[in-house]
């Protein structure tokens, strides 16, 4: 049999981020009857009302409606398609029409995911050893993963309640710049970011975009959960305020339609110039990239995106309605919960955060937050959550974990918080976990 050693295979395969979700994979397997708030799943219960056919008819209409040769459209389907995308104007008319951006259809790629969109604009943009993603610390782990998987170095910037500290990262720039690296790009997700829910407040996205000038990188923006705001205190996207072309922004349709869709969309309006005087937007560059990767996007999986919209007016903001009154009712029911359950009190120094949107609360311990802490938790009160320190590419996180209530309904949260509370009164007191794990495992 031939055997491979890892080691010798490409670093990122022993990137200690896709061994800590392959512990949390393996320990939600090991106790199914455990309640987990670990997953940022979307909630299952919107998908019973999915009529793919019918979306996929609306598109073709609309295909043959706005086509020269209305008789071709359903073929559209089965071919491979253009690799920028097949609904680049349908997602145009919603970005503009819900988020204030101003984009042409021409400079949007439509991608296997937000995840292929970060892949190819990282491997766009990072071409020398020299060049820097910094991300948000903590941030998503698919950003980290692709930087990993393309060699990319990853410049850690801390963040507090409101965001992003740009004043870090502008020193940030500075002390690249005295080693001889630069900062090429920056990944922010402003709205309830995951892991933290934290949002980025108005003012800084302000200062976000003027340090991007003075420095010259570019912003990439992750949007995933903007549409969860509550009505009325929505953000501007940071797209929406770029006057210079620094923002790359990002969309995913997973959890405003379904993750099993696999379409996200990228906003790349930059200009590439070519030596020969030659110029094309950064979205066909980044196609270009994507004939190597996935060739294009599903045609059938946007067609059915792309009927989602269209039955929905075309608006994001009417596609994403009842998810978003779900997700925010998921919330205020775990913040309540959580209140409720430890009005008897809790052991000092657990403290959580409280989020107006998004899927995910942070909670900080007393104690280390870490795989054995998981497994007492699992075992002895049967509660599941994820520790976050993974999530920090610049080593913290060691003393928090994440909360998603996401795809779970009221009562299990109820039931989930009940299970959390007792493993916390038990355990989040320095001392306690280290002793009982030395007891049971050893
Ligand atoms: C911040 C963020 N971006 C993007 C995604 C989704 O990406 P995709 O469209 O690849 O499913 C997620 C999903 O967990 C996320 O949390």
């Amino acid at each position: 049999m031939t055997l491979l050693a890892r080691e010798a295979m490409h670093a990122s395969l022993q990137d200690p981020v896709l061994e800590s979700i392959g512990f949390l994979n393996e320990i939600m397997s090991r106790y199914p009857g455990a309640l987990s708030f670990a997953p940022g799943a979307p909630h299952p219960a919107p998908y019973t009302e999915l009529n793919t056919a019918r979306y996929i008819d609306r598109f073709v209409a609309h295909a043959a409606s706005t086509s020269r040769t209305p008789d071709m459209a359903a073929r559209l389907l089965y071919e491979y398609g253009p690799a920028q995308g097949l609904i680049n104007d349908i997602v145009a008319d919603a970005l503009r029409r819900d988020l204030g951006i101003d984009a042409d259809p021409d400079s949007l790629v439509i991608t296997v995911g937000a995840q292929e969109a970060m892949l190819l604009v990282l491997r766009a943009l990072i071409a020398s050893p020299d060049d820097l993603l910094a991300v948000s610390d903590p941030c998503f782990v698919g950003i980290t993963s692709a930087a990993s998987l393309l060699g990319a170095g990853v410049q850690a910037v801390p963040e507090d309640a409101d965001g992003l500290d740009v004043d870090a990262l502008s020193e940030a720039c500075r002390a690249a710049r005295r080693s001889g690296r630069r900062i090429r790009a920056c990944y922010v997700a402003p709205d309830y970011a995951n892991p933290s829910g934290t949002r980025m407040a108005a003012e800084r996205r302000l200062r976000l975009l003027e340090l991007a000038d003075e420095e010259d990188f570019l912003v990439l923006e992750d949007n995933a959960y903007g549409f969860t705001a509550p009505p009325g205190t929505e953000l501007p996207a940071l797209k929406s305020l770029d006057t210079g072309r620094r923002v790359v922004h990002i969309g995913t349709f997973a959890k405003v339609c379904f993750p099993g869709a696999r379409v996200g969309y990228v906003v790349a309006d930059q200009i590439v110039r070519a030596s020969d005087g030659s110029a094309v937007t950064l979205a066909a560059e980044l196609a270009r990239l994507k004939t190597a990767v996935t060739v294009n996007t599903s045609p059938i999986c946007q067609a059915l995106i792309a009927g989602m919209l269209l039955e929905h007016g075309g608006s994001l903001t009417e596609l994403s309605r009842t998810r978003s009154v779900l997700y925010r009712r998921n919330l205020a029911h775990l913040l309540q919960a959580l209140d409720r359950e430890t009005v008897g009190g809790l052991p000092d120094g657990v403290e959580w955060n409280r989020p107006e949107g998004g899927f995910f609360v942070r909670m900080r311990l007393p104690v280390p937050v870490d795989a054995q802490l998981l497994e007492i938790s699992a075992a002895e009160h049967g509660v599941l959550w994820t520790p976050m320190a993974p999530f920090h590419p610049g080593g913290g996180g060691t003393h928090t974990l994440r909360l998603s209530c996401s795809y779970l309904g009221p009562e299990r949260i109820d039931e989930g918080v009940r299970r959390l509370v007792a493993f916390l009164r038990e355990y989040a007191m320095p001392g306690t976990a280290t002793a009982v794990v030395g007891g049971v495992s050893q």
